[in-house]
């Protein structure tokens, strides 16, 4: 498998499904639709909805199954970012390889942008059309799932603790606390989503709640690194944001190497989790290595 091709033509068909769902910015009101859409279609790597088609591709589902609940899932992403990104958070300036949403459309805007994505989200996975082959009971399990993994007990939690960890030493369970729901809890929500939606078993389903856990926290240890070795315009974003606002990540606790070498292990462990899906789960072994290695 082509990774470069595999990671294009998916995005290229999330990004076609976004502009299908996502109202255009000659809707009322303009300036909120243009705010959304600003973030949403600035080139984010839709890692998440990529996720989640081929955790459904790995159980013998499809890509279409799955399409609208992997167009939620990033702009619940997408929501998070532009309220990470705020004045009141982590007060950053780049994003996307663009200005930030609040330095383009003011902080009002950013922060109604971010709410109405979130709602869009809900709209979405509760949308008749886009359930219409999918049982009810699985629609709403869904929901509830996303919910959880975006809720206060989930990325908004994650998102908390960060924030008051900022100038602290904070232990190491802290620190894991933090990373497994600001990040990991999305990533894991995508997989097992894509997994249920794609009418995996339980064993298929347990496999890829453990393939999420791992690649989730993995993403975000890879995260703490790029801010600290990462490229600005590869990036897309600002770097050396971590130390400046004094947050406690991965290599600071633990240093470059052993942070490093954590992202591996977490990385073998998710690959090992999808044994039992067989050869149907060659994608998802090559996104656990991206997931790790990636630049930007
Ligand atoms: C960045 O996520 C924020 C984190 C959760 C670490 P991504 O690195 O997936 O950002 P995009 O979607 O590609 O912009
Ligand atoms: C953000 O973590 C996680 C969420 C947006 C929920 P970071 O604050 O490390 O993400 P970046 O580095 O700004 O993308
Ligand atoms: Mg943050
Ligand atoms: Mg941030
Ligand atoms: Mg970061």
């Amino acid at each position: 498998m082509e990774l470069k091709d595999y990671l294009h033509d998916r995005s290229a068909l999330v990004d076609q499904a976004l502009e299908r769902w996502l109202p255009g910015e000659e809707v009322l009101p303009f300036s909120l639709h243009q705010s959304m859409r600003y973030s949403i279609f600035a080139g984010g790597k839709r890692l998440r909805p990529i996720l989640m088609i081929a955790a459904s591709e790995a159980v013998g589902g499809s890509a279409q199954q799955v399409l609208h609940a992997a167009c939620a899932m990033e702009m619940i992403h997408t929501y998070s970012l532009i309220h990470d990104d705020l004045p009141a958070m982590d007060d950053d300036d780049f994003r996307r390889g663009r200005p930030t949403n609040h330095k383009t459309y003011g902080e009002a805007t950013a922060i109604l942008a971010g709410d109405a994505l979130l709602t869009e989200a809900f709209r979405l996975l509760a949308d008749a059309e886009a359930n219409r082959l999918i049982e009810p009971a699985k629609v709403l399990k869904v929901i509830e799932l996303v919910a959880r993994y975006a809720g206060s007990q989930g990325m908004v939690g994650g998102q908390v603790v960060d924030m008051e960890s900022e100038g602290k030493e904070i232990d190491f369970p802290t620190l894991e606390y933090i990373h497994t729901h600001k990040t990991g809890g999305l990533i894991l929500a995508s997989t097992q989503v894509g997994a249920l939606l794609g009418g995996g078993d339980e064993e298929q389903i347990a496999a890829l709640i453990r393939f999420g856990g791992a690649a989730g926290l993995a993403f975000q240890i890879a995260d703490d690194i790029l801010d600290i070795v990462g490229d600005q315009t590869e990036l897309g974003k600002d770097v050396g944001s971590d130390q400046a606002r004094g947050k406690i990540t991965y290599p600071g606790l633990l240093g470059l190497a052993e942070a490093r070498q954590r992202a591996n292990e977490l990385c073998d462990i998710a690959v090992e989790s999808l044994t039992p899906l067989g050869a149907a789960a060659e994608p998802l072994q090559v996104l656990a290595r991206y997931i790790v290695d990636r630049k930007s």
